[in-house]
């Protein structure tokens, strides 16, 4: 939810092809708008345009040489997306500039203050109060003073890169609640929303807390509370790889990382099987080995797809964990009347780590008292630091904005916790090592089931303009219907709703007819016999059926009106290999409606306002 970037470097370089670089690589975080602005010679340089970087790129030109520089990839909150709402935003004398990721909640009161004061506001949004109020402050103390004080009066989440052009070596960075890591390499210092943005210069970095500011010049990097008080902070290496960034062969980061799905559930589990003894090891839950032992309620609190993985999560707990388990959204978590105590866990599961109803809702529940356990894909990110306790599903970085390996990735660590928790309770040895086994096996399935791409194709060819369909799924397979629901609403704009297969009697059959198809997950597994009767109601009503069955299930072609066929497996197991197909058939129906399935519109990737 936007993307912010900066640089600073001890000899003046090229740098608008740095900070576009650098946005382009954010970009999934926010697309409405971009701008940057340069310190040069002639003082600030700046430019801010509506649309895609691309159209930013045309307006900027390529050859200004400055050491210091910030951008920005905007996903609106406050302000329609346009030239004038683009940040960078700016002081009324054009010397403060800034860039920001947040929203600052007490924006009105500061804009009335600061217009009274005579500062005259040329945007809609709440970011610019920032630059005002900074300059308002600099009419009197330093500009890392008066930034400080600036900071203590905004009320709001943000993570904001600030210049200056009576300081032209210093850039101030600032983060609440919202993403910020400083990259060091010999002669540069960035900073971005993400490691993504900085892996071409460097692995080094350091991630900035709440309350925390830092001063970067091209000789110097500090840390202090905005009560004054100096931080030292260990670099950290990234473990990503640069090629795990770029889309390489493939046309879109969807794809590719759809096509990395196996790869995801590998790097989940490896290390943390022990086929022999039916055991799972979780290095990051064995500090709360015993509170877990003692549990009585999971709670797992998420957001979209991350929720569908809990949904998941919850079949698997209860089936093999043997603990009850509740799955609510964060975003109505935090508003309800819960109770939590030490015998309740919070599993919070997200991709980004740093969902802001997710981050909400596990703050009101750490006050309450539960023990807080984090299922999170980016390393340092806000939840896993905020957590006691919580395993990292290693899927690498997402950026295609639906998500996709992040959720096969998500499921393997379900798979793995209901293992762990099941051992320390009945669950036998016979059944931990058939589960440890055939996840350990799962990978290779699962690239089979890549194998069936051309069939899915050839079928999203085929239905591709339906304007509706239903998708459908019991037990296991009901939350991969809906995530299935889900990603082709995102990437394909067509309506689309995901039901339990059995609700469907209860109203949805309502909309079958022979414009309205089905995706139905029939795998070979305790719900066969039931799903098949669904199938069958939908066919007596003419409406189409694609069926994702079992191999070996000749039977299903005869009723269906089109199969993709999947491995067989355990059946807590099967959503990752059943959810393949139905990524990659919202994948090739985006592309082949002619959308953008890497940026739908009005989304955009870790969404951190509420
Ligand atoms: C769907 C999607 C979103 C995210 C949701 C939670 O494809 O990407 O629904 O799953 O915004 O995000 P994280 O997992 O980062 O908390």
């Amino acid at each position: 939810m936007c993307g912010i970037f900066g640089f600073v470097s001890k000899e003046k370089i090229n740098a608008t092809p740095v900070i576009i670089d650098g946005l382009k690589r954010l970009e999934y975080r926010g697309y409405d708008s971009a701008g940057l602005a340069l310190m040069t010679g002639r003082g600030i340089f700046c430019r801010k345009k509506a649309g895609r970087i691309f159209e930013l790129e045309k307006v900027v030109g390529n050859n200004i040489e400055s050491n210091i520089g910030i951008g920005q990839s905007r996903w609106a909150t406050h302000g329609k997306p346009s030239d004038k709402n683009a940040h960078p935003h700016f002081s009324c004398d054009k010397k403060i500039y800034l860039v920001h990721n947040g929203i600052i909640e007490n924006f009105k009161e500061l804009r009335v203050k600061l217009e009274k004061r005579g500062h005259v506001f040329r945007s809609d949004t709440d970011t610019e109060v920032a630059a005002h109020l900074i300059e308002d402050f600099s009419k009197s103390y330093s500009f890392e003073e008066a930034v400080r004080l600036a900071l203590k009066s905004i009320v709001g989440t943000y993570a904001f890169v600030i210049v200056n052009a009576d300081n032209p070596t210093t850039m101030i960075v600032a983060r609440n609640s919202s993403p910020l890591l400083v990259g060091l390499s010999d002669t540069h210092k960035f900073v971005a929303s993400d490691a993504s943005a900085i892996l071409p210069h460097t692995r080094k970095v350091v991630y900035l807390h709440d309350g925390e500011f830092a001063i970067l010049t091209p000789s110097d990097f500090r840390i202090a509370t905005l009560d004054r008080k100096a931080v030292s902070r260990d670099q950290e290496l990234i473990e990503w790889s640069q090629d795990e960034v770029k889309k390489n062969k493939f046309p879109h980061f969807m794809l590719k990382e759809i096509y990395e799905e196996p790869d995801a559930v590998e790097n989940a589990i490896r290390g943390r099987l022990i086929v022999k003894d039916g055991l799972a090891k979780l290095g990051g839950l064995e500090l709360v080995e015993d509170k877990i032992k003692r549990l009585n309620r999971v709670i797992i609190s998420a957001c979209g797809t991350a929720y569908l993985a809990g949904l998941t999560g919850e079949y698997m707990l209860e089936e093999y964990g043997e603990i009850p388990v509740e799955v609510e959204y964060a975003s109505e978590l935090r508003y309800k009347k819960q109770k939590f105590d030490a015998r309740t866990a919070l599993l919070s599961i997200s991709q980004s780590g740093e969902t802001a109803d997710t981050l909400g809702a596990l703050k009101e529940a750490k006050r309450k008292g539960a023990l807080n356990l984090g299922l999170v894909n980016v390393v340092g990110s806000s939840i896993a630091r905020e957590v006691d306790a919580g395993v990292y599903n290693h899927a690498g970085p997402e950026i295609g904005v639906a998500s996709t390996k992040a959720f096969v990735s998500q499921l393997a660590v379900l798979s793995l916790l209901a293992l762990f928790i099941g051992r320390q309770r009945d669950m036998s040895l016979v059944i931990g090592r058939r589960i440890a086994s055939e996840l350990s096996v799962l990978p290779d399935k699962m690239k089979r089931v890549l194998k069936e791409a051309p069939n899915i194709k050839k079928i999203a060819r085929k239905y591709h303009k339906y304007d509706h369909f239903l998708y459908l799924g019991r037990k296991y397979n009901y939350p991969v219907a809906l995530e299935g629901a889900l990603k082709l609403k995102e990437v394909s704009y067509i309506h689309a709703e995901g039901y339990g297969a059995g609700e469907m009697k209860h109203g949805p059959i309502a909309m079958i007819d022979k414009n309205f198809p089905s995706m139905v997950i029939i795998p070979s597994d305790s719900m066969r016999e039931k799903v098949l009767s669904n199938i069958q109601e939908i066919k007596a009503r003419d409406g189409k059926v694609v069926a994702i069955a079992t191999e070996g299930n000749k039977e299903i072609s005869k009723i269906a009106d089109d199969v993709i066929y999947i491995p067989k497996t355990l059946e807590m197991l099967t959503p990752m290999l059943s959810v393949m197909p139905l990524h990659l058939f919202a994948y090739y129906v985006g592309v082949m409606r002619g959308y953008d399935v890497d940026h739908p519109r009005n989304l955009a990737k870790a969404v951190s306002v509420e």
